[in-house]
């Protein structure tokens, strides 16, 4: 089992589309271990996009991740850092292929919806941020996809 970090960005809330992104995850039988809604600062800003801090477009995707409240989930299931970035798609909600949640609902690069780890080191430098160890919860789902 693997874990990931997924940001609902704050046009997710505004659009009022949680609900439907959330059902992904579960409908693809992934584990939802840890969910918590919060106003990200300019400092968990900062932390969160530590390599990109110094590019240009940085001081807009500051003002954007700021600008509203957050849902940070924690996932768990098999393969799951590979399984969700292949679901969100590409980076740029236009280059998105069809299917995904970024190119069924978004047409923009910042405006994308949700945030991934894109690797193990990521995901546990981001669940660190967000999560503390109390706050993830352990449970067996009674029925799931992965159970052969
Ligand atoms: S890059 O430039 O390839 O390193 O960027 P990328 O990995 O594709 O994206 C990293 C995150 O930065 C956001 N991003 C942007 N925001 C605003 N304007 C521009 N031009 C821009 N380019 C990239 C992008 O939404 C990514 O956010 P996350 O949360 O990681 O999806």
């Amino acid at each position: 089992m693997q874990r990931t970090l997924v940001l609902l960005k704050p046009d997710t809330v505004q659009r009022r589309l949680m609900g439907e992104i959330i059902s992904r995850f579960e409908n693809k039988g992934l584990n939802i271990i840890g969910l918590k809604m919060l106003q990200v600062t300019p400092d968990l800003a900062k932390q969160h996009y530590a390599e990109h801090v110094e590019k240009p477009f940085y001081p807009s995707l500051e003002a954007f991740i700021t600008a509203a409240p957050i849902v940070a989930l924690a996932i768990e299931g098999l393969d799951v850092i590979k399984v969700v970035r292949d679901m969100l798609g590409a980076t740029s909600g236009l280059a998105a292929a069809a299917g995904t949640i970024r190119g069924d609902y978004s047409s923009s690069r910042q405006m994308n919806l949700v945030h991934a780890s894109d690797g193990p080191e990521a995901a546990k430098r981001e669940l660190e941020l967000y999560f503390d160890d109390s706050e993830i919860c352990h449970y067996q789902p009674v029925l799931t996809p992965f159970m052969h």
